[in-house]
């Protein structure tokens, strides 16, 4: 059986690190990787690839950045020559960035099955691009493998449910489990920043809604400077929220205050999550891993998909208001202590592979 594996952003490579690895243990599956090329920096690609041990894709597209439509319209065009070469007997698509949905988009049109993995998240705010990117491909996919019980949930409430929809838990659960201990030889990275574990915040800011609107990202930035008197902020800062700050003017008095960096690969961000404080973010993934790290987060957003983590305490929703974000920061901590089950038990890839072969003839 033939899959061909579509990524292209960050939080694909790490998803897609550990299905691949389960695909490579069965001698019956064959699978072909492409990279859109939607993340092209080193730092946001190259170094993922690395870390994360990823063989070189059999195919990069090299889309790079462009608008959304611009983006979609250039992966889709540039993968129907490859899935018509290749025939493959299924699509493996990630998540809900532009990726995912030309991915989905290209293989319904040439009526190749697709598998979604990380389906059924919902944020119910279709003013984010990933909103509308993973409504479709949920929409798409032939199987859809969601990473919590909630995620099953959204999904029967749009009608999709019975066989095609797999409880598999998360797949970057696996990764954490996968890749912690392979992080420790990078634990330098807390002396090169002169950081002290469990005295610094580690915040990410990147989403889209957050960066293109001036008052959520001064608020968030205030909210950050704030904390920074008390405790040191560290910021891999996204290209694109770079951009924005520089043209609010706002960079240097970021630099002056917070301890800025660029990106970093997978294996120091599991560090910087691991001894960190706490963290603040505007990031899907990064919620969860501060939750398996036992951290506290605080979310710079309105609303989350991982609903679980505000039920269970360990996560704040803090928006963009500045007082909101050095209150919750401030308020006292709990221990946390993570739940079982809730996002599987680690083996999730397996259970993704073990379920796409039953389809195999
Ligand atoms: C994308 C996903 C988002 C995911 C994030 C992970 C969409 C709609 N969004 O957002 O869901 O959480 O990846 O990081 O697909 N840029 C560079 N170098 C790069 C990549 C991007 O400089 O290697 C800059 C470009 O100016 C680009 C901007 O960052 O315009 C945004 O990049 P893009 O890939 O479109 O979206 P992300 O914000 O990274």
């Amino acid at each position: 059986m033939k899959i061909i594996t579509i990524v292209g952003a960050r939080p694909q490579f790490v998803k897609a690190a550990m299905v691949s690895k389960a695909i490579q243990s069965k001698a019956n599956l064959n699978e072909v990787l492409v990279h859109t090329g939607q993340h092209y920096d080193d730092y946001m690609s190259k170094q993922f690839f690395h870390d994360l041990e990823i063989r070189t894709p059999d195919y990069n597209l090299a889309v790079g950045s462009a608008s959304h439509p611009k983006q979609t319209s250039k992966i889709l065009e540039t993968l129907e020559p490859i899935l018509t070469k290749e025939k493959p007997d299924w699509v493996i698509v990630f998540g809900d960035t532009n990726s995912t949905l030309a991915g989905a988009l290209a293989a319904s049109q040439m009526n190749i099955p697709i598998a979604h993995v990380e389906a059924g998240l919902r944020s119910y705010n279709r003013s984010m691009p990933e909103e509308r990117n993973r409504v479709i491909a949920d929409h798409l996919a032939s199987v859809l493998f969601a990473p919590t019980l909630e995620a099953v949930n959204n999904l029967k409430r749009e009608g999709i449910e019975g066989e095609n929809v797999q409880l598999v838990g998360d797949v970057m659960y696996d990764a954490v489990l996968f890749y912690s201990a392979k992080s420790d030889n990078r634990m330098d990275v807390l002396r090169r920043l002169s950081l002290s574990s469990s005295n610094y915040l580690l915040a990410t800011v990147h989403r889209a809604e957050n960066t293109d609107n001036l008052e959520k990202l001064s608020g968030i930035f205030e909210g950050l400077i704030k904390i920074s008197k008390i405790m040191p902020v560290v910021i891999p800062l996204h290209p694109r929220t770079r951009k924005a700050l520089q043209n609010a003017d706002l960079l240097e008095m970021v630099e002056n205050n917070l301890v800025v960096i660029s990106p970093v690969g997978y294996l120091e961000m599991v560090i910087l999550t691991k001894n960190a404080h706490a963290v603040a973010t505007d990031s899907g993934g990064l919620q969860k891993e501060a939750y398996f790290f036992q951290k506290l987060c605080l979310t710079l957003r309105e609303e989350t998909e991982w609903v679980e983590l505000i039920e269970l305490g360990v996560n704040t929703l803090v928006g963009s208001d500045s007082t909101m974000i050095f209150n919750a920061f401030n308020s006292p901590g709990q221990e946390i202590q993570v739940k079982q089950g809730i996002y599987g038990d680690g083996d999730s890839a397996a259970k993704i592979v073990k379920h796409l072969l039953k389809y195999s003839s």
